[in-house]
């Protein structure tokens, strides 16, 4: 009911009269009243005048699931959620529960305490400062096109990182979203899949919103939104942000799992292509010039001999010749 009377606050311009609430939702007065009650305690702030009802003024920063699926509107993606004060990693919950869950199920956590970033890394992933989701997907995909939606997540949370905060996010190939040179956010996809069929993609996203500082092995090379721009942001309003602007990219790779329609879009926000770079693959290194994003979402890099080498995503790393980015 938490949910259902949010929602309706949220989505009344204005005042709701308490009889509304009772009417809309088969419950009495009271019950309306120790829920208003509820929400105030957890940081809502909701008028209540006589004779006109209830107008929700301000919601706080939290994640829950009543939060959440009062602010997220999207048709399929995110309509289930579940949310956790604490978990080890969003990821590896996704993965034990994904098979019992609905494909487009969200995995929400305030912290992790085993975050897991790419290649075996850890994520660091304080509480109240940062979003930290996964995804369940079960795309009707082959295999080899699974790593495609990492690029596809990358473009959505670039979008709506854009359109929440006007921020020029970048996306530093094939899956890092970066300011000013410094990272903002990382993408962690994990897959089960026998050889011609996927049975689940994790799509884990972690986004430094509010983090005020890093540890001293981060400084360099994190930053958050709030360093960006000096204010602190809502989770919750950039999640659903996030949740729109994937079903709409998820529902175009579907099409055909090609990243074609997405790809014009993806290069404008590229802040690898045209620059000089390193890539780290299993042979050792080698430096290059990014020159394009193929189809298949792999970089074509031009190397100093002036050959052609396509770069996959999962085979390497690859760094700024200058720096991070
Ligand atoms: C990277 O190293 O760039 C990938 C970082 C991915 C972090 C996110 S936070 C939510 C999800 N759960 C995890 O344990 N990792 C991902």
């Amino acid at each position: 009911m938490k949910a259902q009377i949010l929602t309706v606050l949220r989505n009344t311009e204005g005042y709701v009269s308490g009889q509304e609430l009772c009417r809309n939702l088969g419950v009495s007065r009271t019950a309306v009243w120790k829920v208003i009650g509820k929400l105030r305690q957890e940081g809502y702030v909701i008028d209540a005048v006589p004779n006109k009802g209830y107008c929700l003024k301000q919601i706080p920063d939290i994640l829950t699931k009543e939060q959440l699926t009062s602010l997220i509107n999207t048709e399929w993606i995110a309509r289930e959620i579940q949310s956790f004060e604490e978990l080890d990693s969003t990821n590896t919950y996704a993965k034990q529960i994904a098979d019992s869950v609905p494909d487009g199920t969200l995995v929400v956590a305030e912290v992790q305490n085993q975050g897991k970033g790419s290649k075996g890394r850890g994520w660091e992933s304080k509480g109240g400062y940062g979003i930290w989701m996964s995804l369940i997907l079960k795309p009707n995909i082959l295999p080899p096109d699974a790593s495609k939606l990492t690029l596809v997540a990358a473009l959505s949370t670039a979008r709506a990182c854009r359109q929440y905060t006007q921020l020029p996010v970048q996306i530093k190939w094939p899956n890092d979203i970066v300011c000013d040179g410094k990272k903002l956010c990382g993408i962690l996809t994990e897959m089960s899949a026998e050889l011609n069929y996927v049975n689940h993609i994790v799509l884990g996203i972690g986004i430094n919103v509010n983090s005020m500082d890093f540890s001293q092995e981060l400084q360099e090379r994190a930053t958050s939104l709030y360093l960006e721009t000096g204010r602190e942001w809502n989770r919750g309003l950039l999640i659903r942000e996030i949740m729109n602007c994937f079903e709409e990219d998820y529902r175009t790779f579907l099409k055909n799992s090609s990243l074609e329609e997405l790809l014009d879009e993806y290069i404008a926000y590229s802040v690898t292509l045209g620059s000089p770079i390193q890539v780290l693959d299993r042979n050792g290194s080698y430096d290059g010039t990014a020159i394009n994003i193929n189809k298949d979402g792999h970089l074509v890099v031009r190397k100093s001999d002036g050959s052609l080498q396509t770069v996959f995503a999962d085979e390497v790393s690859v760094r700024g010749v200058y720096g991070y980015v």
